[in-house]
């Protein structure tokens, strides 16, 4: 995370191809993959960091975005057992539904699973009752703590109700304050 160009280019002489991306960003807004060529990217990172008065978000692209990007849900430090996969379609990169991401439910792999019950109790006692995980390639790639969706994905494909899930524990946290 930085506002600084150099340490843009610094990270793309290391990885050659990467993902730029505003911190506050949604729905797949501003995101931008930059190649070893590094076309645009000072421009890039001017616009979208608004000449250093914005935090930008770099990282590694990861090619295991064309299995999707799993949003995976934590509810009051417990994981929802299905993970919705958004899938890029054509040329995109972006899986959110909002930029036409296709959404296939499907239960967690063992090692998202670990991931996310490692991150569950430390978020929810952060107070953070609701939290969407984004996970690539089994990578934490951004963690949503306002609003996240694909409630209605998950229970349509899978008849797990996440609503019900949700508003269980949130009787549960109301019945013992
Ligand atoms: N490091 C990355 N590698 C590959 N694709 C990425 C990467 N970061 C983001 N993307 C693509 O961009 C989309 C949106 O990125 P994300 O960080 O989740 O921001 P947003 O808040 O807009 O959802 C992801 O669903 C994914 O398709
Ligand atoms: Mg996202």
């Amino acid at each position: 995370m930085t506002r600084e160009l150099e340490a843009v280019q610094a990270f793309h002489q290391q990885h050659a191809d990467i993902v730029v991306k505003p911190l506050d960003g949604m729905g797949g807004m501003g995101i931008f993959r930059v190649g070893p060529d590094g076309l645009n990217l000072a421009s890039i990172v001017e616009t979208l960091g608004e000449n250093g008065a914005r935090t930008l978000m770099v990282q590694r692209f990861l090619p295991e975005i064309s299995q999707g990007d799993k949003r995976v849900l934590l509810i009051d430090g417990e994981v929802v057992p299905f993970a919705l996969a958004r899938i890029p379609q054509g040329s995109e990169i972006r899986g959110n539904l909002a930029a036409g991401g296709k959404g296939v439910a499907m239960p967690l792999t063992d090692s998202e699973k670990r991931v996310a019950e490692r991150l569950a109790p430390l978020l929810n006692e952060r107070g953070l009752f609701l939290v969407g995980l984004d996970l690539i390639g089994g990578y934490v790639t951004e963690i949503n703590v306002t609003s996240p969706t694909c409630f209605v994905e998950i229970t349509e494909q899978t008849g797990f109700d996440v609503a019900a899930f949700w508003l269980k524990a949130l009787e549960k946290r109301l019945s013992l304050t």
